[in-house]
């Protein structure tokens, strides 16, 4: 398993990331199998959210009553869970940021997740009513309480990571964003600028450079998903050149296309890590196996290209 850190004085952490957000309906005993197979496979790094499952908080219960039945289990992972996505009773979403609140939900979660402490706690996406100082306060009470060890967002852009930095005390570690194969505008969009193209437009105020400036860690999300977590591109008619191109650099690495579309995103010298969310563990060995792959130049662009990015 390969390991990055963004700032080189902080603990290296897996390159691939453990996603939970698909796995409600599954049995303790696979949720389990999953775990141990991501721990076996090099990575002990989970990611899950207050607002997975059907109702909130389903998938933590779920996670909780794994780690209940299966004791120790908990004690071997890097858990992360985010906070800040909330609903009103007839299960509409909302963003609240307010220290309240989200000391409010920190509380829920450990308490479904069944434990005293989360390794990292992330805001999920940004409310536009966000008070930094209340956000700041919120860290700093969860940090000295133990009940957080690390902090970061998730969507988030430079300026508002600026400016609840400025507030607060405690580190923003980590940024996790929608990037994939069909989804890298972030990366896309300095090639493009000064046109009059679609990837011209900065839609995230340079948020991966920025990361990369200020040794925040990126990681992506949905790395098979097009859309907004509309489906999968590999294999699919809809995606017939990218999936030409990655069958093609598959087939000179002898791995499988998924483990391509994991590569690319690990070939990009942001070391961003990947938050895979199979619940096949067959599927996140093969995520697994693109730390062993390293994609050359060409091999990085014949994707890029055949994803209809712009050169120049
Ligand atoms: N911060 C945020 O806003 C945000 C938003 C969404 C997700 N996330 C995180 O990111 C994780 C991953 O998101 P995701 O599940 O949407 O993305 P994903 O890893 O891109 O997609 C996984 C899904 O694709 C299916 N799949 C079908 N063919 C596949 C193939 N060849 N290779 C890989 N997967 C294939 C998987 O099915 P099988 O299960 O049958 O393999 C699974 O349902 C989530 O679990 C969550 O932790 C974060």
């Amino acid at each position: 398993m390969k390991r990055v850190s963004a700032n080189k004085s902080r603990e290296a952490l897996p390159s691939i990331i453990l996603g939970t957000m698909r796995i409600e309906g599954m049995k303790e005993a696979e949720v389990e199998n999953l775990l141990e197979n991501a721990i076996e496979n090099g990575t002990n790094f989970v990611d899950t959210a207050n607002c997975y499952g059907e109702k909130e908080g389903g998938v933590e219960s779920l996670l909780g009553k794994t780690f209940r039945k299966y004791p120790g289990l908990r004690d071997k992972i890097v858990l992360q869970s985010k906070g800040g996505i909330t609903f009103y009773p007839d299960g509409r979403p909302f963003h609240n940021y307010s220290k309240e609140h989200l000391l409010r939900t920190l509380d829920a979660s450990l308490e479904r997740l069944g434990t005293d402490h989360l390794d990292y706690f992330l805001l999920h996406r940004s409310d536009p009513l966000f008070r930094p100082e209340e956000i700041a306060e919120a860290f700093e009470i969860m940090k000295e309480s133990g009940k957080v060890l690390h902090f970061g967002v998730s969507n988030e852009v430079p300026t508002g990571i600026e400016l609840m930095q400025k507030y607060c005390s405690v580190p923003i570690e980590v940024n996790q964003m929608q990037f994939s194969i069909v989804h890298a505008d972030m990366c896309v969009q300095p090639v493009a600028t000064n046109n009059h193209d679609f990837y011209a437009v900065d839609r995230d105020g340079g948020i991966l450079n920025y990361c990369r400036l200020k040794e925040i860690q990126l990681q992506a999300w949905s790395p098979f998903q097009y859309g907004f977590i509309d489906g999968v591109f590999i294999d699919n008619p809809k995606y017939e050149k990218v999936n030409a191109a990655m069958e093609k650099v598959a087939e000179r690495h002898g791995v499988s296309k998924t483990t391509i579309a994991v590569a690319w995103i690990l070939r990009h010298p942001a070391d961003m890590q990947v938050v895979c969310g199979t619940t096949k563990t067959e599927r996140f060995k093969e995520c697994c196996k693109a730390c062993d792959v390293e994609l050359s130049y060409e091999d990085w662009y014949e994707i890029y290209l055949a994803a209809g990015y712009p050169i120049m």
